[in-house]
């Protein structure tokens, strides 16, 4: 279970509201889409479900119990750029959260507890296409790549809900589409409800189960800082689209994808490997 229940949520920053009014459930396994015109509000929103920021007012629940005020292993996060450390190697990255669990202060595992979580990383570094690259930092990788190793970053805590915000943005048309490809497979192979925030409608709609529009419904400039933004929109993908389950009106394009294929940037700058 994964289910969002956003209730009245007000964001304000000192004089400026951001957000009004806004509520919102979210299914468990649901894949909702943010869209809305740059400065709206969708980042401020997706740090409010991360933990990052607290609504003015209103409440976030996630399985029927409010948010924790700061963010948790149960919601993974990539952002556009920069989810990933710079200074650590892919398998370093991957590991991260478990040792963070495991030790706060030092950060490391031992013994049986660090063979499977080595196990467990290289596995998932494997399902995101980066197999090979354990051993490369951030800056030898793609820009594909490096999303590649943020998901796998965020997934390895097996979170309830994954937060992505504009996280294919800055990738080439043709990566992009082998990445939705690979962002359909981890959504209906594991339990979690995404919520991502985009820019592109296309994307919206290619991986979304639903769509939601955030819109400041006053707009004159004068009015802009007194009146926040709120759902505008909300539309439901048909036909619908079910975590797991292949879709019987075009299972090529929505149903499970059970191999990733070939991907351009995976053969990137990585001859040496
Ligand atoms: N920490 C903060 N302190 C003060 N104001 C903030 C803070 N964070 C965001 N804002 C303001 O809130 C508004 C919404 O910002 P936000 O980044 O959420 O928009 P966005 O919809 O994600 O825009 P974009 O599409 O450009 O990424 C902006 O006017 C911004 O200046
Ligand atoms: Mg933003």
């Amino acid at each position: 279970m994964s289910e969002l229940r956003i209730e009245k949520v007000w964001k304000e920053y000192g004089d400026q509201i951001v957000l009004e009014d806004v509520s919102l459930t979210v299914d468990s396994r649901a894949f909702v889409a943010l869209v809305g015109p740059s400065g709206c509000g969708k980042s401020t929103f997706l740090r409010m479900l991360l933990g990052q920021e607290q609504p003015t007012r209103g409440n976030i629940l996630l399985d029927g119990v409010a948010l924790p005020s700061e963010p948790g292993a149960d919601r993974g996060v990539v952002f556009q750029r920069y989810s990933v450390f710079p200074h650590l190697t892919v398998l370093g990255n991957v590991l991260l959260g478990k040792e963070l669990t495991a030790s706060r202060y030092k950060a490391r595992l031992f013994g049986a507890a660090r063979r499977s979580a080595l196990d467990e990383a290289r596995q998932l570094i494997a399902e995101v296409g980066l197999a090979g690259a354990e051993d490369k930092y951030p800056a030898q990788l793609s820009g594909g790549m490096q999303q590649r190793l943020a998901l796998a970053q965020a997934l390895i805590m097996r979170p309830k809900v994954l937060l992505l915000d504009e996280p294919f943005g800055a990738l080439d048309p043709g990566i992009r589409a082998e990445i939705h490809t690979l962002m359909k497979r981890l959504w209906h192979e594991t339990q979690m409800t995404v919520v991502m925030v985009t820019h592109d409608m296309r994307e919206a709609f290619t991986l979304a189960t639903r769509v939601v529009a955030f819109e400041r419904r006053r707009d004159r400039p004068e009015e802009k800082e007194r009146y926040g933004a709120t759902i505008t929109k909300d539309i439901s993908i048909w036909p619908p689209r079910i975590a797991g389950a292949a879709s019987i009106f075009s299972p090529d394009r929505d149903g499970p994808v059970t191999s990733l294929g070939h991907s351009r940037d995976d053969l990137a700058p990585l001859g040496d490997i």
